[in-house]
């Protein structure tokens, strides 16, 4: 029997995609052209992604677009992305409830323009009842931070009487993370070669599928998501068992 017969068909289509996407500035180093022209064409790449994810049936797609790290960056790089992510939220919200998208964001708020974080709110809230894909945007989202605040809040109802220290366990943590009730990513794509997580989910990748794929983030298609979901299918996932 060929192996790919032996397979059930559900399990060749990952439920969850999260992708790291690198590789803007070295996109547009290598054509002279500014790092902002990267991240342009980056956002075009998300255009691509998101159709592609639609029509492959993939349910949830997490999508890192600005860690807790990216703020060292210098602060003309910065202010480029955020007035980016303006544009982008302003630009494809029709096209996305359209498409039956519905957009949430992850990662800390805090520190993000008042007019940003009242256009995440309101994208949210305008995409709330769309079913066809759960698309979760992480901005300024870095894991161990979340999972620091998670343990902060459990601590905080330890010492509050709520909870007691033995119901402390993997499942109250994670539901204590800024993607409760999302499922775990089956596959984490990163592109550009680099070949770390760089502070995405990584509570949430313990058993994740890593695939790293050389090419840029601005080049990513169709084409490649389709390649990168054959590549899950013919994994075999054993998460501590035996085959
Ligand atoms: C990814 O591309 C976008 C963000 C991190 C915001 P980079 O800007 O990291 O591009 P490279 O890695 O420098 O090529
Ligand atoms: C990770 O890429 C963050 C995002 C894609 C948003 P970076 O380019 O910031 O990661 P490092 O610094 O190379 O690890
Ligand atoms: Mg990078």
């Amino acid at each position: 029997m060929p192996a790919a017969d032996k397979k059930p068909e559900t399990a060749s289509i990952p439920r969850h995609i999260a992708i790291i996407m690198d590789g803007n500035g070295r996109w547009a180093a290598d054509r002279k052209l500014p790092r902002a022209a990267g991240h342009q064409q980056g956002a075009e790449a998300v255009r691509r992604c998101v159709k592609g994810c639609i029509e492959q049936g993939v349910r949830c797609l997490t999508l890192y677009a600005f860690s807790s790290e990216n703020w060292k960056r210098p602060a003309e790089e910065v202010s480029a992305l955020m007035s980016l992510l303006r544009l982008y939220l302003r630009r494809e919200m029709k096209e996305l409830n359209r498409r039956g998208v519905c957009i949430r964001f992850i990662g800390d708020r805090s520190a993000l323009d008042d007019d940003i974080c009242a256009q995440l709110k309101e994208a949210e809230d305008f995409t709330a009842g769309n079913r066809e894909l759960l698309l979760t945007i992480a901005l300024n989202y870095g894991s161990h931070g979340e999972i620091a605040a998670a343990a902060r809040r459990l601590a905080e109802k330890v010492a509050a009487g709520e909870m007691q220290p033995e119901e402390i366990t993997a499942e109250t943590l994670a539901a204590q993370l800024d993607t409760n009730g999302l499922p775990d990513p089956d596959l984490v794509i990163r592109t550009s070669g680099e070949m770390r997580l760089s502070n995405f989910l990584l509570w949430q990748s313990a058993y994740s599928e890593l695939l790293f794929i050389d090419e840029y983030w601005p080049d990513f298609t169709e084409e490649t998501l389709a390649l990168a979901v054959a590549e899950f299918g013919a994994r075999e996932r054993r998460f501590g068992a035996r085959s």
